[in-house]
């Protein structure tokens, strides 16, 4: 399949099968002098490239995303992030979910979206879209839910991110993306605590050992996770912060943004040490994980051979809170019938 736009072109190529016999396949974005890989399978970002340099973390076949965790370049949900114990009650009636994550969900559970095989379609020159139906209890969750996933790259760097939803009950949800990124490039070599990064959030929420919110927010002011400023990721590791520390050395936390929440707004700004590269981060979401892949095992194998390990890229999931459906003083992740989920979000890749 080839589709042609002005400066722009999809191309399509075979990235392997799952398990099952069900074959995936790679879609190449090109925008100038940008290019973008995405696949069907989990409708994963695989490639965001800036010439030469691809500043997500991935492997070379669909094999390699389901054989290691860490959601690489994912889309996620139901539920983004932790349900404390995997419950939550929606118009009195208790709904129980898998606990993939100690005693907690995490990430939609055993088989979130980031392992559905979604079912591509092309719209245009510079946009491809992906969907999913999700089955009433899928998961544990009530409501059949229709999704869709719409990434379009521009020649300026631009990478947007739609992501729209309705179902027919009352449900929850919080979608994201999960990719990682290294600003000096995939293959780099390098970690991430070098890039500086620049956070637009006054307030975060406190998490447990477990990574799990305690529903507390808390001011970034005073703190290691104050990032209003530019400063080093890697600041964070001799901070002696004890939220650091839960999230072994490095930020595992969600960082309300400044603003008002469904206003498209500035969350965050990011470099990389190495290469210049710089990105931004815009969105109409109450929040961002701000995630410094403090769990990637060590010597793990990514794209063509190279390493990866703790710190080897950070992932910026904009999202509603953790454990919302818990937490009444978060925004309502509430969707009911009629009603439409709309969320969008922009990166940018820029010197
Ligand atoms: C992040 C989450 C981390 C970890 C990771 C997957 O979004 O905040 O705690 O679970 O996903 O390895």
């Amino acid at each position: 399949m080839k589709m042609k736009g002005v400066s722009i072109m999809i191309n399509s190529s075979s990235f392997g099968c799952l398990p099952d016999g069900r074959c995936v396949t790679l879609y190449t974005m090109k925008a100038g002098d940008f290019t973008v890989r995405v696949m069907n399978y989990g409708a994963t970002l695989v490639s965001y490239c800036m010439g030469d340099t691809d500043v997500l973390l991935g492997y070379d076949d669909v094999t390699g995303y389901i054989k290691n965790d860490g959601y690489f370049g994912a889309v996620i949900g139901r539920f983004g992030n932790r349900i404390k114990k995997g419950r939550f009650t929606l118009n009195g009636r208790e709904y129980k979910l898998f606990c993939n994550d100690g005693e907690n969900h995490l990430h939609g559970g055993k088989e979130g979206f980031d392992s559905k095989l979604w079912t591509p379609v092309v719209k245009g020159g510079d946009t491809m879209r992906f969907e999913y139906f999700s089955a009433d209890m899928e998961e544990g969750y009530p409501g059949n839910m229709t999704l869709s996933v719409e990434y379009t790259l521009s020649s300026d760097g631009t990478l947007k991110i739609v992501y729209d939803a309705e179902t027919d009950k009352p449900t929850v949800l919080n979608i994201t993306n999960h990719s990682y990124f290294n600003l000096n490039g995939c293959n780099s070599g390098t970690d991430i605590m070098g890039h500086t990064i620049m956070i637009n959030a006054s307030k975060f929420s406190l998490a447990d050992s477990n990574c799990l919110v305690t529903g507390e927010l808390a001011p970034t002011g005073g703190t290691a996770f104050d990032f209003r400023s530019p400063k080093k990721i890697g600041s964070v590791r001799d901070s002696g912060f004890e939220q650091s520390a839960y999230a072994l050395g490095g930020v595992d936390h969600n960082f309300v943004i400044d603003g008002k929440n469904g206003d498209f707004r500035h969350f965050v700004t990011a470099e990389g040490d190495i290469s210049g590269i710089k990105m931004d981060c815009f969105s109409d979401q109450p929040a961002i994980q701000f995630y410094t892949g403090n769990f990637i095992n060590e010597g793990r194998i990514g794209k063509n051979g190279s390493r990866y390990g703790k710190h080897s890229g950070f992932c910026l999931e904009t999202q509603n809170y953790p454990d919302a459906p818990n937490d009444p003083a978060a925004p309502s992740p509430v969707l009911d019938p009629g009603g439409k989920y709309h969320h969008e979000t922009t990166y940018r890749l820029y010197r």
